[in-house]
């Protein structure tokens, strides 16, 4: 059985479609471990602040080596030579339903590459969450802060070469 004529996986298979001898699942059939439902296109569990726990933590694990912590795209691995994401807090992806974010973690994007298998897909609902609140903290309408956070950022802000936002 070891020494007989046989393709290893991914050898070139000239009589075989796309030239392959890995070849790609039967239509109608899962693989054992995939999901069958449909990803949902809003958030599918409660939103609470233990999801954006959950949602920070991931995405310090596995987002921050490139996306950086702050989600501006300059990570350790960028800084290293990695292509540079796109920033988060572009008007872009500010405007990106959360969906959108889950789908790029499922698939990849480009020269990112999926994280289907690392990051299970209730993760990565709360990755998407963080990734909002990332960019709530980076863009937030002024007129929609209470007096008490107003007051807060008044406080936090260096008040001798800013004047507050109008
Ligand atoms: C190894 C580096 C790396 C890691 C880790 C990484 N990304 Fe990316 N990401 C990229 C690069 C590079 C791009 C731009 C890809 C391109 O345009 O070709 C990108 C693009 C994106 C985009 C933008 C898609 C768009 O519409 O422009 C999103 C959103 C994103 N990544 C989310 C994530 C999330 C969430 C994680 C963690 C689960 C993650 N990435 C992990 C490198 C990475």
């Amino acid at each position: 059985m070891r020494f007989q004529p046989k393709y290893n996986t991914y050898e070139a298979a000239p009589q075989w479609p796309e030239n392959q001898a890995a070849r790609r699942t039967v239509p109608g059939t899962v693989a054992r471990d995939e999901r069958l439902e449909p990803i949902a296109d809003t958030l599918p569990m409660t939103f609470d602040q233990a999801l954006l726990d959950r949602g920070q933590e991931r995405f310090e694990i596995f987002c921050s080596p490139c996306h950086a912590a702050s989600g501006y795209g300059n990570g350790m691995v960028v800084q290293r030579g990695f292509p540079a994401p796109p920033s988060f807090h572009s008007e872009r992806l500010r405007n990106a339903p959360l969906r959108h974010f889950v789908d790029v973690i499922t698939e990849g994007y480009g020269v990112m590459y999926s994280y289907r298998d690392r990051v299970p897909l209730e993760d990565r609902w709360a990755i998407a969450t963080y990734i909002r609140a990332l960019q709530l903290s980076q863009h937030v309408a002024y007129d929609s802060l209470s007096a008490s956070q107003r007051a807060r950022l008044a406080d936090s802000v260096d008040d001798s070469s800013r004047e507050a936002p109008q």
